[in-house]
């Protein structure tokens, strides 16, 4: 994984392929073929993947034995597992080309295939699993393009669609970063419904339409790799039988975050309400109080003995004192509210701040972890583990009873994770859950629906007794272009 240090794409041979190239994957038994290719994959990826991978070879065995195991059924699940390992790859980092090419050659070897075929069954598994929904659609896109490069199916390949105004390039890889004119008439001619290549003669130019309502919707462009034109055509319109519901999956997202932007923009508008009748009403009282506690001090102290004025200039000063610590801490909550203090800062600063404050404050200690890059989130998205953390953290401190918090954020490329764990003296989460809707008190209860409204989930893991583990997961989404 690109947190774990080995980069796909970073131009070394990977282990993966290197196994392949020195031969470790010698024929054995056939019916270990499933197996022999599992630890193949194991070998060559980084540890981050293996619970994944393991994943993958426990559904591969379900599928081996849907075959009634055999023969046929280690094949099939053989390929059926290659291709689910190079999606989980290919999620959690960037998949090189060359580990797309010697896995094809893996599954050649494993299922004793011609290598053609061993690739067309690998990109059909690959290119149609239900994983690659579960990726922001542009990375599923990268996916499936970096597979027809890595197969030597293209030797470069750029993604079209139609946009209200004609269209646009989603994108390219392989070739020039702005594509050439001739592959900008050919998208134009599929979108079109026409495609021109029959009159560009021996061109080496390949393209197929993706459609949506039998209308061409997208279209997939690209110079021929090392394959006939007519193989690379099969690749080609497999591909686009999957990138339609990709696409779909793009339009629906896009939909609904318009409103996930507009529901959040109004939650936050509520909040920043709040600051400002924070700083208006309770600040401003506080501030009075000191103003009067001061002329209080001066009036009541000619009257003071001379014995016991020391004692009462400390009370006074007590009282200051506390009163000017009220008045910061409701400064930072108010401050706290603003959405722009959120979106301003990289969000790895304003959650190390929040958790420091925190421990400060609270006497607990508090460790946080973040992994990957959490600032490529939507605004939408940071605020919401900003503030389903800040809540977490308010209620550890006001009922766990805790020692210590933990808090952990992971920017995985599909979605982001959060946990945060204290060892307090946890709760029956239904029945607290109940009583506090009862009383109003809606901390978990916002959080949850904050999470839901971002298409995430929400979990809550405790028990008398503790410890208290609250989880929540929001699918990562970019717009396309
Ligand atoms: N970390 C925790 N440890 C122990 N109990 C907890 C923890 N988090 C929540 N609870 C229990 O769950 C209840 C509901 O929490 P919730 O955040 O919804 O409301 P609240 O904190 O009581 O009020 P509000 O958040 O509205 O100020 C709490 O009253 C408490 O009993
Ligand atoms: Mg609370």
């Amino acid at each position: 994984m690109a947190e774990a240090g080995t980069p796909f794409g970073s131009g070394a041979p990977l282990p993966l392929t290197r196994a392949l190239e020195s031969g470790r994957t010698s024929p054995g038994e056939p019916a270990q073929r499933l197996e022999r290719l599992h630890a193949y994959f194991h070998e060559g990826c980084p540890e981050d993947v293996w619970p994944a991978l393991a994943d993958v070879l426990l559904r591969a065995r379900t599928v081996r034995n849907g075959f009634g195991s055999g023969e046929v059924g280690d094949h099939f699940a053989s390929i059926w597992y290659a291709g689910s390992a190079i999606v989980e790859l290919a999620a959690a980092l960037e998949l090189d080309e060359a580990d797309v090419r010697g896995a094809a050659a893996a599954v050649a070897e494993a299922c004793a295939l011609p290598l053609p075929a061993a690739r067309f069954l690998l990109f059909t598994q690959a290119a149609g699993h239900p994983r690659l929904l579960e990726l922001p659609p542009l990375v599923a896109v990268e996916v499936q393009l970096n597979l027809l490069l890595g197969l030597h199916v293209l030797a470069d390949a750029s993604l079209w669609r139609r946009t209200t105004s004609g269209m646009e390039c989603v994108l390219t890889l392989g070739g020039p970063a702005e594509p050439s004119r001739r592959v900008r008439a050919e998208a134009k001619a599929v979108l079109r419904g026409r495609s021109r290549l029959s009159l560009l003669g021996g061109s080496q130019l390949r393209s197929a339409a993706v459609t949506r309502f039998g209308q061409p919707h997208a279209a997939i462009v690209g110079r021929c790799g090392s394959v006939e034109p007519d193989v690379a055509d099969a690749f080609l319109a497999e591909a686009a039988a999957f990138l339609g519901s990709i696409l779909e999956r793009e339009q629906l997202l896009e939909h609904s975050s318009e409103r996930e932007r507009t529901l959040v923009a109004a939650s936050e508008r509520r909040l920043m309400r709040l600051g400002f009748d924070l700083h208006d009403g309770p600040i401003q009282d506080v501030l009075a109080l000191a103003a009067d506690v001061r002329l209080l001090q001066q009036q009541v102290y000619p009257f003071v003995l001379a014995d016991h004025r020391e004692i009462a200039y400390g009370r006074f000063e007590d009282l200051t004192a506390h009163l000017v610590h009220i008045d910061r801490h409701l400064r930072e909550i108010a401050h706290s509210l603003e959405t722009k203090s959120v979106l301003s800062r990289p969000l790895g600063e304003i959650l190390h701040r929040e958790v420091d404050t925190f421990a400060d404050r609270a006497g607990i200690q508090a460790a946080l972890e973040i992994r990957g890059d959490p600032d490529s989130l939507s605004s939408a998205q940071r605020i919401t583990v900003f503030r389903a953390i800040q809540e977490a953290l308010a209620n550890v401190r006001e009922h766990a009873g805790a020692s210590s918090v933990e808090i952990r954020v992971r920017a995985r490329r599909s979605a982001i994770e959060v946990q945060i764990t204290d060892d307090g003296m946890g709760f029956e989460v239904e029945r607290a859950l109940a009583k506090a809707a009862q009383r109003g008190r809606l901390g978990l209860v916002g959080m949850g629906e904050r999470v839901r409204m971002l298409g995430g989930t929400f979990q809550i893991e405790s028990s008398p007794g503790g410890p208290t583990l609250l989880k929540f997961t929001l699918p990562r989404w970019e717009p396309l272009a």
